[in-house]
């Protein structure tokens, strides 16, 4: 008889699913007008590590994030692993809320910096200045031919698919990158030249995988204390004429009452156009041309039930 439960597989298994340990590191990109991103993220992992040409660490990332937009345009970000303190994480978090990049940065918390990769390239973005350390990083578009994706599809991209580097699903991308420097802060750095102590480790804020609607959890120093949880921001509510707009322009002949529109204040942005994509081929498939707030709640119902079903 086994010690343990068979927990069931869905999407999001690192995080709905799972204890899973993860590194919180905010990723700046350079946007189209000249100006900074910074996005955050866990799923970012060394990829090769001996035995290629190159060092390399894999990002994955939703394809419509600014940070996935910016890769695929200018080929470079950097990775910086930020430190351990409370308000550190509090902006990762205010960061990883899905929206354009000129809602977040005006209030950008974190200090930035050139980095030591060729500084004067203009696709090359600053750095955390807090960071315990930074890769600075350039997409490898060659490896399966990458490349061919561009920037620009903001509502999900068509297949054909990737298997693993560029856009691996309607709203998934995989970026190989090339590790062109490792910054480190000179007290690490001297650590791992000169030889480790224990007591010459950074705090790192390991992100707890898990999470739920209302908090990430990450545990702070020293381990082994109760994780912290940090509240999501509740997001800000869309007005009535800008879900109007939106919808008016999904289908020419299914419409959406405002009772309808209501249900999607909440909806972060860069997924409206999906959600009312979905009412409106609901409303196809089942003869609707005017959506109201009882077929929304249909919908919604047989949402749930799919996922409950996985
Ligand atoms: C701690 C933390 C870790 C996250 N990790 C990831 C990740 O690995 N991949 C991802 O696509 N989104 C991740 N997110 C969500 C992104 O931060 C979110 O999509 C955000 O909008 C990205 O910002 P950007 O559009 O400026 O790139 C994470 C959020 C937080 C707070």
């Amino acid at each position: 008889m086994s010690s343990f439960k068979d927990l069931r597989v869905v999407d999001n298994f690192y995080q709905t699913s799972l204890f899973y340990p993860m590194p919180t590191v905010c990723i700046s990109t350079v946007n189209p007008d000249g100006s900074m991103n910074i996005g955050a993220y866990s799923l970012v992992f060394p990829y090769y590590i001996a035995g290629k040409d190159y060092y390399a660490m894999i990002l994955e990332c939703r394809n419509n994030s600014n940070t996935c937009q910016n890769i695929l345009r200018t080929g470079k970000c950097a990775l910086n692993f930020i430190p351990d303190d409370k308000a550190s994480f509090k902006e990762a978090v205010r960061l990883g809320f899905p929206g354009p990049s000129e809602d977040k940065m005006p209030n950008l918390k974190f200090k930035l910096e050139k980095g030591l990769a060729d500084p004067d390239d203009e696709n090359r973005p600053l750095v955390i200045k807090s960071s315990f350390q930074v890769i600075e990083c350039t997409w490898d578009s060659s490896l399966e031919d990458g490349g061919k994706y561009k920037a620009g599809e903001m509502d999900g991209y068509e297949p054909p698919y990737n298997d693993f580097n560029g856009i691996t699903s309607k709203f998934g991308a995989h970026f190989i990158l090339k590790i062109d420097k490792i910054l480190m802060k000179e007290k690490y750095y001297n650590a791992i030249v000169n030889g480790v102590k224990a007591g010459d480790f950074p705090p790192v804020p390991v992100d707890y995988g898990y999470r739920d609607s209302t908090n990430f959890w990450y545990t702070p120093f020293p381990r082994f204390k109760k994780p912290h949880a940090e509240p999501i921001a509740a997001p800000k509510e869309i007005d009535i004429s800008s879900l109007r707009y939106a919808a008016d322009r999904c289908d020419d002949t299914i419409k959406f009452t405002d009772e309808a529109l209501k249900n999607f204040v909440k909806v972060p942005r860069p997924f409206l156009k999906t959600v009312l994509m979905g009412c409106v081929d609901w409303a196809k498939e089942n003869g609707v041309e005017v959506i109201d707030d009882e077929h929304v709640k249909i919908i919604n119902d047989k949402r749930n039930a799919e996922k409950n079903k996985k």
